[in-house]
């Protein structure tokens, strides 16, 4: 089998226990789904929350230099206009001729073993026609041309141009917007970081390969103010510290790779971009990605809205408007990152197990605890009691009597709950459980009050 086939059998079957389990669903599926939306079923949301609540402690309550926010998501249109998203936020599409379907022509090049990287939309339209390259229909492709990915949406009850406004395709802007509020309130000492959490939204014209690439998603971001005569140094220590966050993920750090990004490729607004990529199973592939903006966000407000951005340096006449350091984490790629180096195959007493294994703090549930038999009421009424005092303790224990002990433990493995708790005949004697582990299946008494 090849590689690929491999790879790709690993993905269908995360997708399928992401659905299964319920982790993840396709979203609207009772209508028939609605493509690029994804929901997140009582698994899903937990360990996406552990995911986002590990970062918030990371990067902003164990700091002292970073402060969090969380912006609307709609906002004014001059926003977009200043950022440069209206004129620039684009991807080149390709349409089918004869069912008009659209592709991102770079996807359908590199698909087809072209090399893509820095091309413009001409060299793109003309590699098309000079290899003829079809649709995946096999049809004629239209000549390459941009598509602005940002949702468009009205504002109020008059739909005219003033009330245009779009769901936000980057929860950074929702951040530069505050910049002057947070200085005004709190004058932090340069250099010092915003923090956001929230949707973004994106009009991909082709999404694809799971949560990789939707149409809605989660990002965090961190825009850190710095003084520019600073900028490398501090650019090389949030290199360090992205591979601190993605250690504390438990990803292997020989899956996570630095690339530098090329200027042709850098996004309109960048200085330098290092994208951390990751040997996801559809192939190695952006993570998150690392950015200098230098001052070019905080110049467009000051020009634009007419609102002065320069830092004033404590006790001094210096000012200048800081440049900024951005690291920029998609939580679906992370989640996806962390499912598919979860995600493990052995062998158990001659049979093929499933099992996430997830590090202790991301799973989202800790305990499982059983009643060995769930028809005698003594055993139940003893394992309900430490399902409680578990609950009270760790909140995200799940109490688990479906179905025989062999099934359960099977069960908790594939949603990757660390450690199963069984109430015996013997607990009733001497308040002692077993206790099963996870990834070794090992199991031991445990008194309950030592639990
Ligand atoms: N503010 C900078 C910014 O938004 P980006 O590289 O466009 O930079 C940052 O996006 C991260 O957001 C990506 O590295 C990825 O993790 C995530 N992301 C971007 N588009 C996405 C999509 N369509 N689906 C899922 N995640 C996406």
């Amino acid at each position: 089998m090849s590689d690929k086939n491999t790879k790709n059998e690993k993905m269908e079957a995360i997708v399928s226990l992401a659905k299964r389990r319920g982790f993840i669903y396709q979203g609207s599926e009772v209508y028939g789904g609605l493509s690029g939306t994804w929901d997140y079923g009582p698994l899903g949301v937990a360990l996406k929350r552990n995911i986002m609540n590990l970062w918030w402690k990371m990067f902003v309550e164990d700091r002292e230099d970073v402060y969090g926010v969380d912006a609307a998501i709609l906002m004014n249109q001059k926003v977009w206009k200043a950022s440069g998203h209206v004129e620039t936020f684009t991807d080149p599409l390709v349409e089918d001729l004869n069912t008009k379907q659209r592709f991102r022509a770079d996807h359908l090049l590199k698909d087809a073993g072209f090399e893509v990287d820095g091309l413009s939309l001409d060299d793109m339209t003309t590699l098309i026609r000079e290899n003829d390259v079809k649709s995946p229909n096999g049809n004629p492709l239209s000549d390459v041309r941009t598509f602005n990915m940002m949702f468009k949406t009205t504002v109020g009850p008059v739909e005219d141009e003033t009330s245009v406004s779009y769901l936000r395709p980057e929860t950074a802007q929702g951040i530069f917007t505050n910049y002057r509020n947070v200085v005004d309130s709190f004058y932090p000492d340069l250099p010092f970081g915003l923090a956001q959490q929230g949707k973004a939204f994106r009009n991909e014209i082709s999404p694809r390969d799971f949560i990789f690439r939707s149409r809605e998603f989660e990002q965090m971001e961190i825009e850190y103010f710095i003084d520019p005569a600073n900028w490398e140094a501090e650019f090389n220590n949030w290199v360090v510290l992205v591979h601190e966050w993605t250690d504390a993920l438990g990803l292997p750090a020989e899956n996570v790779h630095e690339l530098e990004v090329p200027e042709a490729d850098r996004a309109h607004y960048s200085k330098r971009t290092i994208d951390f990529e990751f040997d996801f199973p559809i192939g190695r592939e952006e993570l998150l990605g690392l950015a200098y903006r230098g001052s070019f966000d905080l110049d467009n407000i000051q020009r634009e809205a007419g609102k002065n951005m320069a830092y004033v340096v404590k006790g001094t006449n210096t000012k200048f408007i800081p440049h900024v350091i951005e690291p920029s984490f998609g939580v679906e790629r992370t989640l996806m990152a962390v499912l598919s180096s979860a995600y493990t195959e052995d062998e158990v007493n001659g049979e093929k197990r499933v099992f996430l294994k997830l590090p202790e703090h991301l799973a989202p549930v800790k305990y499982a605890v059983s009643p060995l038999l769930k028809n005698k009421p003594e055993l139940v009424a003893k394992a309900r009691e430490v399902y409680a005092i578990l609950k009270k303790k760790h909140g995200n224990v799940m109490w688990d009597d479906n179905g025989n002990i062999g099934k359960r433990y099977r069960r908790q493995d594939e949603i990757g709950t660390p450690y199963c708790v069984v109430i015996d005949f013997d607990t009733l004697e001497d308040n002692a459980v077993t206790i099963r582990q996870r990834d070794t299946t090992e199991q031991k008494r445990v008194a309950i009050s030592e639990l």
